[in-house]
């Protein structure tokens, strides 16, 4: 069952090239031009009258919807919040029969996440779900389902449901801006191309491991370490410090690299480990300077930026490149070695890798 793989994490990692393939399916048209989700009763009507989109989530789907957000407000200008599925009940959210309420769940069945969409129903939103489950109970509840086609995900630590989110988000985002024409059709264009280039870009990644496997066993003796990134590359970072945590039980902290020398900076010293995302072109040279202050106080920096930043390599102790696509697409590359790093730390450590202690697959309780 588990394919030959040592461990389910291991197999959907692997899983990813697929999965994206079958997230985008039949929803992108035969020319590559145009998205198509025939499976939405949302009509180009009520899409034109949304006026602000909430997003809702926990854990690794959270981390999904941070990049839904940019996605959403980059490509079709409306304004995003997004919030934990725990937190959103309780802060009496403004919702009007013009929010479009966002919830994220691979299981569908997550409590917290549930009662969020529950509550959004009661105060007339339109909802709409992305999950990976057909006729789980937030499938069912929700106005509107897209489905992920990650097929099941068995190990704890999400990370195909997580990619292929992603990919449910991009190419949402995009069919509302076709709607509401707020890119032209020849940007669209771009970006499905880009799109459709990932799952092989992503098999690249993974012939690449035994990189990843180095680093992950030189830090498995470290007690604490940080995540950084602008942007996108922040969410991506939460992400990646998240699935560190939850399997391989090392403390991390994933911080806006701008932000660090506002309080965090203290806690560099010799040695600490720090992965560093600079994927972001417009972003880039900061993420660097961020970098050179980490270096300057001892940090052991592992850099992930596209393979030609000769800045940004000269500036690290190791350097991951990730083959070059579109700012906004990154994500969905710049995540697997992250995932990569959780495993091999996981592994190195003699944890079980597939059902980490205290957690489960599905938080039914609130
Ligand atoms: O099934 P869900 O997507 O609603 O689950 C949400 C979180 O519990 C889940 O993503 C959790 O954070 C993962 N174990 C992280 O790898």
């Amino acid at each position: 069952e588990k394919a030959g793989y040592a461990h389910f994490m291991l197999k959907e990692i692997h899983e990813q090239p697929k999965a994206y393939r079958d997230t985008m399916g039949s929803r992108i048209d035969a020319a590559g031009g145009k998205i198509i989700f025939n499976e939405l009763k949302l009509t180009p009507e009520q899409i034109h009258k949304i006026d602000r989109v909430h997003i809702v989530a926990c854990g690794t789907a959270y981390h999904a919807g941070l990049i839904g957000k940019n996605a959403i407000e980059r490509l079709a200008r409306i304004p995003v919040e997004i919030d934990v599925a725990s937190e959103y009940r309780y802060r009496s959210p403004i919702i009007t029969p013009q929010t479009l309420v966002i919830v994220v769940s691979q299981s569908g069945e997550t409590a917290d996440t549930l009662a969020a969409l529950r509550e959004a129903k009661r105060c007339g939103a339109t909802v709409l779900a992305i999950t990976n489950v057909v006729g789980s109970t937030v499938a069912r509840e929700a106005d509107d389902c897209i489905i992920t086609w990650a097929g099941p995900e068995i190990a704890v630590a999400s990370t195909k449901a997580y990619s292929s989110q992603l990919i449910a988000f991009y190419l949402f985002s995009l069919y509302l801006a076709q709607v509401k024409k707020t890119q032209s059709s020849e940007y669209i264009t771009e970006v499905i191309t880009a799109l459709r280039a990932l799952p092989e870009q992503v098999e690249t990644i993974l012939g690449q491991f035994e990189q990843i496997k180095n680093f992950a066993e030189e830090i498995s003796t470290h007690s604490d370490l940080f995540f950084i990134g602008r942007g996108m590359d922040y969410a991506v970072a939460q992400e990646g410090s998240l699935k560190l945590k939850e399997i391989s039980y090392i403390h991390s902290e994933a911080y806006a690299a701008g932000e660090l020398k506002h309080g965090t900076l203290a806690l560099i010293e010799e040695g600490v480990p720090v992965i560093a995302l600079a994927t972001q072109e417009d972003l880039f040279e900061k993420t660097v300077s961020n970098i050179k202050e980490v270096k300057a106080r001892g940090a052991n920096v592992l850099g992930i930026s596209a393979e030609d930043e000769h800045e940004m390599i000269k500036s690290v102790d190791q350097h991951f490149a990730i083959p070059k696509t579109l700012g906004l697409l990154t994500p969905a590359l710049s995540v697997i070695p992250l995932q990569l790093l959780a495993y091999y730390a996981s592994l190195a450590l003699g944890n079980d890798v597939d059902k980490p202690r205290n957690l489960a697959k599905s938080v039914t309780v609130e």
